[in-house]
């Protein structure tokens, strides 16, 4: 549960770093995911913090990891990517993009581009395809808001994925006849993969992919009024429907093999913002 007690001087805290460093906040934020990394070479004069700077980031565990804000521009947009997530299943806590996600949208950041690798459920879509999230299936029911007070806790999420946002990158991929899905996100907690059977049903429901994160980054984003793009990197088919046992080194390899491709779109999705007037209003 987010402690604001706590939480709130942090947020003030790195907002005004944020402010302090780079002047006004850029329109748009990315979350890169695994798969993404390369899309940082698209920046450009860009600025890099380390989380370790900003108190209300999510504080790294692990040393080696990559984990920092890069802030610059692709083509004439501003951008702020955000290198390295915290994960529900590396603690149980759903809540750790929280002090991050409240602080670029008080910054004055607009819309959260989320970015991940993910499995498919659906054989159109293999290995090496991307998926521009529509709208997700919260599989656990766990909820980042639980404890916040107030109407404002009952968000909206009738239209979580902004379909304006989605049709103008639908319009870039064709600009490029590069094929992009539409589809359903579905989370599961992880770290273990899902079973065949699970898999089953969340395609019952009407899931085409499968991952690990993005939910509960949707949820606290639009809670903070930031509006959501989701795109997937399918790396693999999920579990029992290609006859392979699924591995992490397996994902990551077919993330390095489409990460140059999907990074590219991702830096042209990004630039053509720049031209999209509901951002820069
Ligand atoms: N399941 C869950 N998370 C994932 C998968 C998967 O099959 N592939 C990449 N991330």
């Amino acid at each position: 549960m987010i402690d604001n007690k706590t939480l709130d001087p942090k947020i003030s805290e790195t907002v005004d770093k944020l402010q302090r460093l780079f002047g006004a906040a850029p329109e748009v934020a990315v979350v890169l995911g695994s798969g993404w990394a390369g899309a940082v070479d698209q920046v450009q004069d860009g600025k890099h913090l380390a989380y370790t700077e900003l108190p209300a980031f999510p504080q790294p565990k692990v040393e080696g990891h990559v984990n920092e804000i890069v802030v610059g521009r692709i083509g004439e947009q501003r951008v702020v990517m955000l290198r390295g997530r915290a994960h529900t299943y590396e603690s149980g806590d759903c809540t750790g993009m929280a002090g991050a996600l409240r602080s670029l949208a008080r910054w004055g950041v607009k819309a959260l581009v989320q970015t991940n690798a993910s499995g498919s459920l659906r054989g159109h879509m293999p290995p090496g395809s991307l998926m521009l999230i529509t709208d997700h299936i919260n599989a656990p029911q766990r909820s980042p808001l639980i404890g916040e007070q107030g109407s404002h806790r009952f968000v909206d999420m009738s239209a979580a994925y902004d379909a304006e946002l989605r049709h103008h990158a639908l319009g870039v991929a064709r600009g490029q006849n590069l094929v992009v899905g539409q589809g359903v996100y579905c989370w599961a907690v992880g770290p273990q993969f899902e079973t065949p059977a699970e898999i089953r049903m969340f395609a019952a429901w009407g899931a085409d992919a499968v991952g690990m994160s993005t939910v509960p980054e949707t949820i606290l984003a639009r809670h903070a009024g930031l509006r959501v793009m989701g795109l997937a990197l399918i790396t693999n088919m999920a579990a029992g429907l290609s006859g392979e046992a699924l591995t992490h080194s397996l994902t990551l390899q077919q993330a390095q093999l489409s990460g140059e491709r999907a990074s590219a779109y991702l830096g042209a999705v990004l630039s053509s913002f720049a031209t999209l007037p509901s951002l820069h209003a």
